[in-house]
Order: structure tokens, then sequence, then C-alpha cells
């Protein structure tokens, strides 16, 4: 089921030059979200942005009805999201799309993601624990000062970094970390977002060891309910909706 909330804007918080963390707190109880859900939010006040932006739901509190969105200001909609204060309201239809398939018991994930893409896999990680499944990450950034809230991920489990220049972590791409290198893996399934070319990268990996794994698409949308079409994927069964059938697929059903 879906709703439209409006949400108070209660920490707008900078991780990197063009990255912020918005808390948003609902008066009322929240839904149940899954992780890999996404939000669209409506971007008042911006001439120029008549359609809702998707953003992935980074991180969920129950308790506090809230839900945390990461957010890059790569365009008009995204850099009044990203300018907001404290206190402004914010307008969500939410949860949106199909979730990540949480693993059976005793398997064990890695979550890959890459830059902005990290967003979804905090709550991923954070379902895994609740499930009893410590999850493992390997995160992909540009350099040091573009780290996001790298610690938050610690809290949950094995954080693992690569840096393009080296200055944190492994030097080079996600796939370049030892932990893509080995032979025998000791993980059974990926749960990857992030740039394209860096989950083909991925998917690549996880099939040439037999292994399944799970990529969310952030092809672009509008309507983000199944009505326009205009977000489609090429899978082994046609074009699908990314924003209803998505955005999370096998990648196994996926024709890059
Ligand atoms: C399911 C889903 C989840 C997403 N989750 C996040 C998230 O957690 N955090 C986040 O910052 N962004 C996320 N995005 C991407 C985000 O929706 C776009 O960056 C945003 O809509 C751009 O709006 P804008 O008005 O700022 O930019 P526009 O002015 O519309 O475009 C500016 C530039 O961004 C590019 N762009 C626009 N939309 C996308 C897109 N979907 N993917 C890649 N490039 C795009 C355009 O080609 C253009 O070059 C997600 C997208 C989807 C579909
Ligand atoms: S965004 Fe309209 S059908 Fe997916």
């Amino acid at each position: 089921m879906r709703f439209i909330h409006d949400f108070t804007l209660v920490n707008n918080a900078k991780y990197a030059a063009d990255v912020s963390v918005l808390t948003l707190q609902n008066d009322s109880d929240l839904p149940q979200i899954a992780a890999g859900q996404f939000v669209e939010v409506r971007v008042d006040n911006t001439p120029g942005v008549m359609l809702r932006r998707p953003i992935s739901i980074h991180d969920v509190n129950y308790s506090k009805n809230q839900i945390k969105l990461m957010v890059q200001n790569v365009g008009k909609g995204t850099d009044a999201l990203c300018r907001l204060a404290v206190g402004a309201t914010l307008n969500v239809l939410y949860p949106l799309g199909a979730e990540f398939p949480v693993p059976e018991q005793g398997k064990q994930p890695l979550l890959i993601g890459g830059g902005c893409g990290v967003a979804p896999l905090l709550y991923l990680g954070r379902c895994f624990l609740n499930n009893g499944i410590t999850p493992c990450f390997l995160l992909g950034f540009r350099s040091m000062s573009t780290l996001i809230e790298t610690k938050t991920y610690s809290e949950l489990g094995e954080v693992m970094i690569t840096t393009e220049d080296g200055s944190v972590g492994h030097k080079g791409y996600v796939v370049n970390h030892p932990v893509m290198c080995s032979e025998t893996p000791n993980f059974d399934t990926i749960y990857t977002c992030g740039p394209e070319i860096m989950m083909k990268a991925v998917a690549k990996y996880a099939e040439q060891h037999g292994m399944e794994c799970y990529a969310s698409l952030e092809n672009r949308m509008a309507c983000g309910i199944g009505a326009c079409l205009c977000c489609v994927a090429p899978t082994v069964e046609g074009n699908k909706c990314t924003c209803v059938e998505g955005p999370v697929f096998n990648s196994k059903y996926l024709q890059w």
C-alpha cells in the first residue's frame, strides 16, 4: 500500500561537497518499509521541477517515525532538496517499488555500493542484522573527501572501502578489491547499487562465480507507480517498469 504524507525535515547533514542526508519525521506511525524501496519526493517552490524525484530509502527509525534520504546534488530538484532548512515540509509518496530479497539463515551476503548508490544499503544491512545476518559492505568512492557515512555502516557490520585515488582503503574500483579477486569467495549473494557500469561488472563477477546478484536500478522515473512507462528496463521477459517491478532485479533477469 502506498501513502502520501507530509514529513518535517528534522536534520540536514552534509557528508560530502554535494551530498546531504535528510532526516524526515512523520506525525503518524510509518507503514512497513522494505529495504530497496524508494520514495517520490515533491520538490516545492522550484521553477522547472514539475515531477516528483525518486530517492532511495536510506534508513528507517520506526520508534521516531523517521526516514532518512541520502541526496546527491546533480540538478535543480536535488539541489532544492539539499538546500532545505530544518523545519521544512516535504510531501512524500511512499513506499514504492520492489525490495531486496532477504537471504536464508546461514547465507553470507556482500553489499556493494558506489558513490551515492550506497544509500539503500544501510537500511538493507539493518534489516539483515534484524534477521540475524551480519552484513558485510564493500563501498566505493572517488576519494577520502567523498566518503559518506561509512562510520554508520560500520555499526552494522564489516566495511571495506575502495577509493579511486587510494586516499582511503584499497586503491581502485570495488571490483579491484581483493575480496572480489578471490577465486573462492566467502559470500553467497551480492546486493548492489551504484553506477550502472559498476553494477554490470559486479553482476559479471557474480555470474562467473555462480552467485546470485540483486541490483537496484536508478532509471529516470516520472510517476513512480507504473502509469507512464518512462522507466522501463529490458529484461529476459521483455521491458519491465523499474518503478513497480524494480528497482531491484536479479541481475540474471536484466538484459544490460
Ligand atoms: C529508484 C531510484 C532511487 C534513487 N535513489 C537516489 C538516492 O538515494 N539518492 C540520490 O541522490 N539520487 C537517487 N536517485 C537519482 C535521482 O532520482 C536523480 O538524481 C534525480 O531525480 C535528479 O533530479 P534533478 O532535478 O536534481 O536533476 P535533473 O535536472 O532532472 O537532471 C540532472 C542530471 O542528473 C541526471 N539524472 C536525472 N535522473 C537520474 C537518474 N534517475 N539516474 C541517473 N542520473 C539521473 C540527468 O541525466 C542529468 O544529467 C534515484 C533514482 C531512482 C530511479
Ligand atoms: S515512472 Fe512511470 S511507469 Fe515507472
